[in-house]
């Protein structure tokens, strides 16, 4: 049996609810997978939740719930997103399967017996309330708990501990060995000197909680989480129960994870499994860490990003083309709406979508629909194709540089819309003597979309397909997998195209503002008394209902040193108080505003202007600078109230 291509994403934590960090890793992952596998390679992807701990039992029991009923429910969520996306995961493990406690425990069994595991204690700052140890770079002063803000008290308890330390010469041994084991290179250096300042042994069992995977002979301990989380990998690899797969899927090929835990992969992980004598996997890859408009995403913040949400409005394929196209793969990277529908209406309705839709329309009225091959395997856009074909292999293959490998397609594109331009089927439709010309401008283009499309498949399945599709070509690219399928020409024959729907509408910025992103205060930006639009774009009342509106009262209002438009409100919101800034200063005197009621959108994503947040927005009319009226309520109503 030949070898496979073993790609993972790391498993999720079932006490969140899944979101856009989430995504990323997972829709990286499965780009790469189907590339991949769109190169005739054998791909074992594996993607799956990581279900014990201290801090999922909690939640299960302030829920009034087992942790496994908690877990299950979440399970879905998690599948049901990764449906949605599209992701092709070959298998899905959650550590609360019995083949994934019964290789774990004999990984842990087998470490035991070579003697790199013992008995000791572990002494730490415990906090009591939380039930759990706080480790001392995290402590407050006073050696608070971070959580609670509660004092934490000194305890002792019994652990078994993994003799990490052994392996600190081997682990940088086999760093240096294999260059492209930690990636980006930056982060391998950051976990050289990590390693070099000195690896201390692991405390890696708990007896303070019991959800979790029970030590061989010793169950009062269950596995320290990580331990648990890790060996995941061997598990779905048949560790201990399929020797036959296990040789064949292991070492994995590639543990695709984000740079917060790429100590847990690049140090524990390799030691660990020296210590089991087990191959180590050949590259772990950190990616960047995402931020909404500037801010670290956050539940507290209310600006954590729900791809379902995202999804809704602007579909699957732009999510995914957004997520890989936007951020260097590697490097940190901000989210915002306006660059996201920045994405849609540029790259894809326009550079790709309209050039789509332009060359099926010239097809459809010039040749009655049907395309053939090209007629040249040296066409003009013959060699533009393959050195992208090329590139993008080795961008893909060899760096995972999704941002890049995009940015590539997207200049084949573009050189297909100049051919476009220059060639002008339109002027040499006029002239019957150019006719095996035209034919041959529009072939050409049908073959530069096929192989576009080709390579779209990785990226955005759906969008592949229908291109695929409208092209009159046969199946899916994904059942005509090998070599040939990039070729340039392989595509004889003539055949009918089935023209579709447009690929990508645009947004219409109407859309964008619904539902927020970038909080506008009244009156910040420049609104214009006049009729509504002819043609504005509907939204639907789903869209509409999306909207918290709110009476709330205004308890107190400042002026903002510094800003001329600005007044810092703060309201109550019917029990809740909001900090809200507004730009009615040139019309309106902040002592004015205590105690009216004002309408407010309370669920737009908060935002900082001046230094301070703002979290939600008043409503105003707005006809200019000089003549904005507060919206508010008719009669007497109680503030929180919602408005619809
Ligand atoms: N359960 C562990 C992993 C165990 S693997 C043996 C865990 N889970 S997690 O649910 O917290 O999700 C981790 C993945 O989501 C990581 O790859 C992490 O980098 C990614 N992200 C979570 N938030 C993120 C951003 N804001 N931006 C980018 N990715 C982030 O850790």
């Amino acid at each position: 049996m030949g070898s496979q291509y073993y790609l993972t994403t790391p498993i999720y934590y079932v006490n969140d609810e899944p979101h856009l960090g989430h995504a990323y890793t997972t829709v990286a992952a499965d780009a790469l997978a189907r590339y991949m596998r769109l190169r005739g390679e054998d791909v074992f992807f594996l993607t799956g939740t990581d279900e014990h701990g201290q801090k999922v039992e909690r939640a299960a029991r302030e829920r009034g719930e087992r942790p496994i009923e908690l877990a299950d429910r979440m399970v879905d969520r998690f599948k049901a997103l990764w449906r949605r996306l599209g992701i092709s995961n070959d298998d899905f493990i959650r550590t609360t399967e019995d083949r994934h406690k019964r290789a774990t425990q004999l990984f842990f069994q087998k470490i035991y017996e070579r003697g790199d595991i013992y008995k000791g204690t572990y002494e730490g700052w415990y906090c009591t309330p939380c039930e759990t140890f706080i480790p001392e770079t995290q402590m407050e002063e006073g050696n608070i708990c971070p959580d609670c803000g509660r004092p934490t008290e000194r305890l002792k308890e019994e652990s078994y501990f993994f003799r990490m330390s052994k392996y600190q010469g081997a682990l940088l041994d086999h760093i240096e060995k294999h260059p492209d084991f930690i990636q980006p290179i930056t982060r391998r250096n950051e976990i050289v000197s990590f390693v070099e300042r000195g690896l201390k042994d692991l405390s890696i069992s708990r007896t303070s909680f019991s959800w979790g995977i029970p030590v061989p002979g010793d169950p009062r301990h269950v596995m320290y989480v990580w331990v648990d989380a890790l060996a995941n990998y061997i598990t779905a690899a048949g560790y201990g129960q399929d020797p036959e797969r296990f040789a064949r899927y292991w070492p994995a090929n590639l543990h695709l994870i984000g740079k917060d835990i790429l100590r847990f992969h690049a140090v524990y992980w390799p030691t660990l499994l020296m210590a089991a004598d087990l191959q180590i996997p050949e590259k772990v890859f950190g990616h960047g860490w995402w931020t909404v408009e500037g801010r670290k995403m956050s539940k507290s913040v209310r600006n954590v990003v729900e791809p379902n949400r995202l999804m809704d409005e602007f579909g699957v394929d732009a999510f995914r083309y957004f997520l890989l196209r936007e951020v260097p793969f590697g490097l940190d990277g901000d989210f915002s709406r306006a660059a996201l529908i920045g994405r849609i209406n540029g790259d894809l309705a326009n550079d790709l979508g309209n050039l789509f839709s332009r060359v099926l329309a010239m097809v459809d009225r010039y040749q009655k629909g049907m395309l053939a091959g090209p007629k040249e395997p040296s066409g003009p856009l013959s060699s533009g194709a393959r050195e992208m074909t090329e590139e993008v292999r080795r961008l893909m293959m060899e760096g995972m540089a999704f941002h890049r490998a995009l940015g590539r397609i997207w200049d084949f594109i573009g050189e297909m819309n100049r051919f476009v331009d220059e060639k002008a089927p339109w002027v040499l439709s006029r002239d019957k003597e150019r006719k095996g010309e035209l034919e041959g401008v529009l072939n050409d283009l049908g073959e530069g979309l096929r192989v576009v499309a080709l390579h779209l498949a990785a990226f955005m399945p759906g969008t592949a397909k229908a291109m695929w599709s409208q092209l009159g070509l046969p199946g899916t690219p994904e059942e005509q997998v090998g070599e040939d399928l990039w070729r340039w020409g392989v595509q004889q024959g003539v055949r009918e195209i089935r023209k579709g729907e447009a690929l990508f509408p645009r947004i219409e910025k109407e859309v964008a503002q619904v539902g927020g992103g970038s909080p506008a205060p009244a009156a910040e930006k420049s609104g214009s008394a006049g009729s509504v639009k002819e043609g504005a774009l509907k939204i639907s009342i789903d869209e509409f209902a999306r909207l918290d509106l709110r009476v709330a009262k205004v308890l107190s209002a400042d002026s903002i040193t510094g800003s001329k438009k600005l007044i810092k409100l703060e309201v109550d919101l019917g029990g809740e108080r909001r900090t809200l800034l507004a730009g009615i200063a040139q019309t309106h005197k902040p002592q004015d505003l205590v105690g009216k009621k004002v309408i407010v959108v309370a669920n737009l994503q908060p935002a900082k202007l001046m230094g301070i947040e703002s979290q939600g927005m008043v409503l105003a009319a707005v006809a200019d600078e000089k003549n904005i009226v507060l919206v508010v309520p008719e009669g007497d109503i109680p503030p929180g109230t919602r408005v619809k």
